[in-house]
């Protein structure tokens, strides 16, 4: 097993990950000690690295299997299953708080971010421990939120493809509290865009909820900000935490990630 070494570096969540070079294949002890270490510290940072997208895919997979993402106009032309985020093709940065792909039955255990251009200032990445802000509501409105379900779906860019529309469209339903997989642990999980409606509300009601949680949940204690270095690789758990992208960079300036989402569970409440 390489010498990995995985230090925290906020009080609430996040680690840095040395000793791991991500562009070499990662034996099974090493892979087991970051899927571990993603469900305790929910982001993870290696800094320095430089891949391929071969070798980013191959990286990645240690977290689960890369899964198809639904805005395909973004992907990569040889390596579909990266995603480009990159303004200069139309896309705004996702500045909302969420977590990713609630529109899918298996939806991603970790989105992991590989960052290819950085603007000079800005133009970070924020994620919120959601297990954090679910410990630090009130029992009743946890109890409220125990009982709610959110039906998602795309939640319509214009540029969307019809045949994305088609395979990842459908309703699906999703606890509003889950149960983390490998922690055991609950978190508050929901998109507030891709929720048409949380079951027995309007989806005015809904959105209006939603908005409000957001607003006394996320504290700026339980966030890391990541300030984008060329070369990092950042590793987000989406089973327990929200992120969101920060537009306050130079446009003129080019901002560019490469994103793989890679299959998670089903969401329960157990
Ligand atoms: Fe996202």
């Amino acid at each position: 097993m390489a010498h990995v070494r995985i230090s925290p570096i906020h009080s609430s969540l996040g680690a840095e990950v040395t000793g791991v070079d991500l562009s070499a294949p990662i034996d099974e002890p090493t892979g087991r000690t970051l899927t571990q270490a993603l469900a305790e510290h929910l982001a993870l940072v290696f800094h320095d690295q430089a891949l391929t997208p071969a070798q980013y895919l191959a990286a990645a997979s240690v977290f689960g299997p890369p899964m198809e993402q639904h805005y395909s106009q973004h992907n990569m032309a040889d390596f579909p299953l990266i995603g480009l985020i990159w303004h200069r093709n139309g896309q705004q940065p996702a500045e909302q708080w969420h977590t990713d792909h609630t529109n899918r039955e298996r939806p991603p255990a970790a989105t992991i971010l590989y960052g290819q251009e950085i603007p000079s200032a800005g133009g970070g990445t924020s994620v919120a421990n959601m297990r954090a802000a679910y410990l630090a509501l009130h029992d009743d409105e946890r109890r409220r939120l125990e009982a709610l379900t959110t039906f998602n779906g795309l939640d319509g860019h214009a540029d969307t493809r019809p045949e994305d529309q088609d395979r990842y469209g459908k309703p699906v339903e999703h606890p509003m509290v889950r149960t983390h997989p490998v922690h055991g642990s609950r978190a508050v999980y929901f998109h507030i865009s891709k929720a048409t409606h949380i079951a027995g509300m309007t989806p005015e009601a809904s959105r209006a909820y939603m908005r409000d949680l957001l607003d006394r949940m996320i504290r700026p204690e339980i966030v890391y900000h990541h300030a984008w270095r060329k070369g990092d690789v950042l590793v987000i758990d989406d089973r327990a935490t929200m992120h969101r992208a920060h537009g306050d960079y130079d446009r003129s300036q080019s901002r560019v990630l490469w994103r793989i989402i890679v299959e998670g569970d089903r969401p329960q409440l157990v």
